[in-house]
């Protein structure tokens, strides 16, 4: 594969010790006090699906470090017209883009922009593959507060067979030996996910898989992307629905994360989502600074 260099397209084939490289980089990173290290150069933020936390946090990553940025969305620019991938980032490499962003529905539209186009290009999340600067910023989050992580279990719940967010998940936490337990009905969950990556195992029941687990991932029950599914949600809340009671079955100092957006009332309550456990708006948070350091990585700055 012919990817300019500093391209971030997944976390399968990204090696341990480049990850740890860029979450080192990123604890240096503060927000709060600018770094010009990217000063005046230019960054494409190119979105053809809806999003809050990952366009806002790379567009103040980009500012904070002195980058320009543009944001172009599908509705409202030529990609409605029907502009093809292609010519459209062929289009912001003449128009100066330096690093592109993309999130697109389907999986693989980064890595094709990124053998065509001779600058980096950064997965922003492709579809129903990988969204490697969430999983990084997780990781971020989760040595926050267990320091390590050797011995640690991971319980990711919820919608997994349309979760980027928990497939990139597996594959970072799988490269350092972490126990990862995948929990839903069969079809959000099938019996295939285990396969992901070495250390995962998929359980049905969650108590299973909370038993002396020191992280709960939440995903969303995505409806969107279950057309044509027999989902009874009355049933999933009363089977897997993030509870106090629930929550107690996880270690004492068990976190609670979710990428987000958080749907209160279906895969957890306003108690746990507000509760002292809940490392919620600390992920969005830490995803200012690990999307700084991606940036920096991809414009050679990452030193
Ligand atoms: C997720 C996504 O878009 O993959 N959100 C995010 O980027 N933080 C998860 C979702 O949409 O449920």
């Amino acid at each position: 594969m012919n990817a300019a260099r500093g391209s971030l397209l997944g976390i399968e084939h990204l090696e341990a010790a480049e990850i740890l490289r860029i979450l080192k980089f990123a604890r240096r990173m503060n927000p709060d006090r600018p770094r010009p290290l990217l000063r005046g150069r230019r960054v494409m933020l190119l979105f053809y699906e809806a999003s809050t936390r990952t366009r806002g946090s790379f567009e103040l990553a980009a500012k904070a470090m002195g980058a320009h940025t543009v944001l172009i969305q599908a509705m409202g620019s030529s990609i409605e017209k029907g502009e093809s991938l292609l010519d459209t980032g062929y289009t912001a490499q003449a128009v100066g883009a330096e690093v592109i962003v993309i999130r697109h529905p389907n999986a693989g539209a980064p890595q094709v922009m990124a053998e065509h186009i001779g600058v980096p290009v950064i997965n922003a999340g492709d579809g129903l593959h990988e969204h490697p600067s969430q999983a990084l910023l997780d990781a971020y989050t989760i040595l926050k507060s267990k320091k390590s992580f050797k011995g640690l279990q991971v319980s990711i719940i919820g919608d997994i067979f349309h979760s980027r967010v928990a497939r990139s998940a597996c594959h970072l936490l799988s490269k350092f030996g972490v126990k990862i337990i995948l929990c839903g009905p069969p079809e959000l969950v099938p019996d295939i996910a285990a396969t992901i990556a070495p250390g995962v195992r998929v359980t049905r029941h969650i108590e299973d898989a909370l038993r002396g687990t020191d992280v709960v991932m939440l995903l969303r029950v995505q409806k969107e992307r279950l057309v044509g599914m027999k989902i009874d949600l009355p049933e999933y809340i009363a089977r897997y629905q993030m509870t106090p009671a629930r929550l107690k079955t996880a270690k004492k100092d068990a976190i609670v994360m979710h990428p987000g957006p958080i749907i209160r009332g279906l895969e957890l309550t306003s108690e746990v989502a507000d509760g002292a456990q809940a490392r919620i708006l600390d992920e969005v948070h830490n995803g200012v600074p690990t999307r700084m350091a991606i940036l920096a990585r991809a414009l050679g700055k990452m030193r």
